[in-house]
C-alpha cells in the first residue's frame, strides 16, 4: 500500500513479521567491545540496532571536518554480526562549535531566556542557518550509507518536541510567524490582509488591532493572557516548523537511500501535529518508559501510582501504541521501550519481574513491527548513568536481557500476524489539543485528558479501539466513531460524522470554535440532522462532581444542552446531559470513569459493538485473528478465560 494514503482498513498486505533491537552508543565504549556486543545481541534474538542519533560530534568534531571511519567500521561490526542498522541523524544533539557559529540557533523560553548549551535539543526549528546546517550532516550521512545494505531504516533527530522544546519565543521565530501569517491572511499580495487577521482575531477587543503584520509580537511576556487566537496561530506555526525540519531531512535520505524512514515520538507530547509528521515518514516509532510516565505525565491518582508503580498505567502506553499506528499509518514501532528504572521520573523503581516482556507483547498486541530496548548497556558517565540497559555498566547480563531473549523465543514460535482495524476509532486532533491547552476553562482540564479518560473507560468495557487523524472522514469500517472535545471542527468532517452509518459520538466541546477560536454562530455543536444546542457551559471544581441518574458522576465540565434530539443521558437532577438524533449522539460533559462505562455500555451495544466488563487492571486487546488479555496488576487476577499471573498475559486462540 502506498504511504501518504489514510486507508485505515488493513494496514499492511499479507502478514507481518515482527522482530526485536536496541539502542546502542558504539562512540561510547571502546571499538574492542563492538563485536562482543554484536554478537550478544544476536544470541539475544535481536534484529535492529540503532545507532547515531546523538553522534554529531564525533562525525564532525569542527565544522568542515568529518571524521566517518569509526561508524564505517561500527555499522561493518553489527553488519557482520547479522544485525541490521537503524541509523540516526544527529540534529538533536548539535556540538558546541555549531551554536558558537550561530549563537541565536538556541530556542528561547515563554520567560525570554536562551535554552543554553549542554544537554540536548537546544535548537530553535525556526532557525534558517540551524537548518541548514542540518541538512548538510544529513546529506552527509545519506549519500555515505544510503546505499549501504546493512543501514535497513533510518531515524530522523530525536523526539521532536520532548523536554518543552516545540517552543521558542526566539527573534527568528517571530520573523517566521509574521510571514507566516502573511501568508495566511492573503490578500494576494506579499503583504497580507491585516484587517483580515484584525477581524478573526477580535483584535478590536481590548484595542489590539495591528496596522502592519510586522508590528505582531509572540504571544510570551504579555500583562495577562494573549488573545487565544493569538496563541492558536503561533502553536500552528510551531507546528508548522517541526514538520518542515523533518521533511527536509526525509527528502535528502530519500534520494539517497530506498530504506524505509522513522522518527521515535515521546509519551503525551502533544505541541506539533505528529500527523503531518507522519504524512512525510514510512514508519512512526515511539519511546515507551510505562513506570517513568506514570510517575511524571500519566495525571494518575496517588492510588492508581501505588497499584501500579513497577508495572505502569494500564492504558497508558496502549494509548500510544493505538495513536502512533496511526501517526505511521500502519507502520509503527516502539524505538525504546524500558528494559528497568529510568533515570528521571520523580520515583525510579524497578519493574516486576516479567514487565519487560509484557510490555513488548502488548506493543505487538497493537501492531508493533519490532521493539527496541533502549538502551543495550547502561552507561557508567554522564546524564543517565542511572538508567538502566540490557547489560549492566560492566557489561554483564541485567534482568530484562533475559526477558529480551524469552521473548525472542516465544517470537521464533508465534505465528505472523495481519493487521485489521478495531470496530470503534476514536479521533485524536492536534489542533484541539493546542486549543484547549490555551483555554482550558477549568484549571484540571486538557483535551489530552478528556480522550484518555474516554478511551480508558472503553477499554474497562473490553473494547479494542482505534485512534485516527480528523483527516480520515470515510468512516465505513468502524461500527462507532468518537469526536470528543474537537473544539473546530471543519464543516467536511461535521458532515462525515453526520453521514456516518455507523453511530458518530460527538462531544463534549465539539465544534465549540471557529478555526480562529471564535465561538461560533448558529451556537455549537451546529452538527446537520442533529438538533443539540449548547445554550451554556461551565467548569467545575474537582470537589462539585454533578451525580448522574445512574452510576457515575459529571466531573470537570459541562454543557447546557437545548433541542429537539432525544435525551439520553440526565443528570440525578433531571438535566440533559446527552442526546440522540438517529445514530447521531452528541454528549455535553465530562464523565467520571463510572459515568463514561454506564453511558457507553448501551452505546456501544446500539452500534453492535461487543463488550466485556473486564476485571479491574486487566485489559483485553483484538487485532484480527490475535486476542490478548493482559493483567497489568501486581497480584493474579482471575478472569473467564481462568487465572492471569502477574506481569503476565493470555493469548487466545481464535476459537476459545
Ligand atoms: C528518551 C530519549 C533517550 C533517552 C531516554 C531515557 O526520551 O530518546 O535518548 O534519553 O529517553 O529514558
Amino acid at each position: 500500500m502506498s504511504k501518504g494514503k489514510l486507508n485505515i482498513r488493513c494496514y499492511c498486505e499479507g502478514n507481518m513479521k515482527r522482530s526485536l533491537g536496541t539502542c546502542y552508543y558504539p562512540e561510547h565504549w571502546p571499538q574492542s567491545r563492538w563485536p562482543i556486543d554484536a554478537k550478544k545481541m544476536v544470541e539475544t534474538g535481536l534484529t535492529w540496532v540503532r545507532i547515531g542519533e546523538f553522534a554529531w560530534h564525533n562525525l564532525e568534531p569542527r565544522e568542515g571536518c568529518f571524521e566517518f571511519d569509526w561508524l564505517d567500521e561500527a555499522i561493518a561490526c553489527l553488519g557482520q554480526a547479522g544485525l541490521k542498522v537503524v541509523l540516526g541523524t544527529p540534529t538533536a544533539t548539535p556540538p558546541k562549535w555549531v551554536v558558537q557559529k550561530y549563537p541565536d540557533m538556541l530556542a528561547i523560553d515563554a520567560q525570554g531566556q536562551p535554552r543554553r548549551f549542554g544537554s540536548r535539543r537546544h535548537y530553535c526549528f525556526s532557525h534558517l542557518g540551524y537548518r541548514l546546517q542540518c541538512r548538510d550532516i544529513v546529506g552527509r550521512l545519506a549519500k555515505r550509507y544510503g546505499n549501504n545494505p546493512v543501514v535497513a531504516a533510518w531515524q530522523t533527530d530525536n523526539e521532536y518536541g520532548c523536554h518543552d522544546t516545540t517552543l521558542s519565543y526566539s527573534k527568528n521565530a517571530e520573523d517566521g510567524f509574521r510571514n507566516w501569517l502573511r501568508a495566511i491572511f492573503s490578500d494576494g499580495s506579499n503583504a497580507g490582509d491585516i484587517d483580515a487577521l484584525n477581524a478573526a482575531w477580535g483584535n478590536v477587543f481590548w484595542s489590539m488591532s495591528y496596522a502592519d503584520f510586522d508590528e505582531i509580537e509572540l504571544p510570551n511576556l504579555t500583562v495577562t493572557e494573549p488573545n487565544p487566537a493569538h496563541s492558536l496561530a503561533f502553536r500552528r506555526y510551531s507546528s508548522e516548523q517541526v514538520v518542515a525540519f523533518n521533511k527536509e531531512q526525509v527528502e535528502i535520505i530519500r534520494q539517497h537511500s530506498s530504506a524505509p524512514i522513522s522518527h521515535n515520538f515521546m509519551g503525551r507530547i502533544t505541541d506539533f501535529d505528529h500527523f503531518k509528521v507522519g504524512e512525510d515518514l514510512d514508519i512512526a516509532t515511539w519511546d515507551s518508559y510505562p513506570l517513568g510516565f506514570l510517575e511524571d505525565r500519566v495525571g494518575a491518582s496517588v492510588d492508581e501510582q501505588k497499584a501500579f508503580a513497577r508495572q505502569g498505567h494500564p492504558d497508558f502506553q496502549a494509548f500510544h501504541h493505538d495513536l502512533y499506528r496511526a501517526v505511521g499509518q500502519g507502520r509503527w514501532w516502539v524505538m525504546e521501550q524500558q528494559p528497568g528504572p529510568v533515570n528521571w521520573a520523580p520515583y525510579n523503581p524497578v519493574p516486576l519481574p516479567g514487565m519487560v516482556r509484557f510490555w513488548t507483547w502488548e506493543a505487538f498486541a497493537h501492531g508493533a513491527e519490532a521493539v527496541s530496548f533502549f538502551r543495550w548497556r547502561q552507561v557508567p558517565f554522564a546524564q543517565e548513568q542511572m538508567h538502566a540497559g540490557l547489560l549492566r555498566p560492566d557489561g554483564e547480563a541485567a534482568p530484562a536481557l533475559k526477558e529480551a531473549a524469552r521473548v525472542a523465543a516465544e517470537l521464533a514460535d508465534a505465528p505472523d500476524v495481519a493487521h485489521a482495524s478495531a470496530e470503534l476509532a476514536i479521533i485524536f486532533d492536534y489542533d484541539a489539543d493546542a486549543a484547549w491547552s490555551i483555554q482550558p476553562h477549568g484549571a484540571t482540564l486538557s483535551y489530552f485528558g478528556l480522550v484518555f479518560d474516554l478511551y480508558c473507560a472503553l477499554r474497562k468495557l473490553g473494547v479494542s479501539v482505534d485512534l485516527i487523524s480528523s483527516k480520515v472522514q470515510n468512516f465505513s469500517d468502524y461500527k462507532m466513531v468518537c469526536a470528543p472535545g474537537m473544539m473546530h471542527m471543519p464543516s467536511d468532517l461535521k458532515q462525515a460524522l453526520a453521514s456516518n452509518i455507523g453511530v458518530s459520538l460527538i462531544g463534549p466541546r465539539s465544534a465549540a470554535r471557529d478555526a480562529h477560536m471564535t465561538i461560533p454562530q448558529p451556537l455549537p455543536p451546529d452538527i446537520p440532522h442533529l438538533d443539540v444546542t449548547v445554550s451554556a457551559v461551565e467548569s467545575l471544581r474537582p470537589d462539585m462532581p454533578i451525580a448522574l441518574s445512574g452510576a457515575g458522576a459529571i466531573k470537570g465540565y459541562r454543557e447546557l444542552l437545548e433541542g429537539h434530539a432525544t435525551p439520553i443521558l440526565l443528570s440525578k437532577a433531571g438535566d440533559t446531559v446527552a442526546m440522540e438524533d438517529g445514530n447521531l449522539v452528541y454528549l455535553g460533559s465530562w464523565l467520571d470513569q463510572d459515568g463514561f462505562i454506564e453511558f457507553l455500555e448501551p452505546l456501544c451495544q446500539k452500534a453492535g459493538i461487543k463488550t466485556i466488563k473486564m476485571p479491574e487492571g486487566v485489559r483485553r486487546r483484538v487485532m484480527g485473528a490475535e486476542e490478548f488479555w493482559f493483567n497489568h496488576n501486581a497480584r493474579a487476577v482471575e478472569t473467564i478465560h481462568g487465572q492471569i499471573k502477574p506481569a503476565d498475559f493470555l493469548r487466545l486462540s481464535p476459537s476459545e
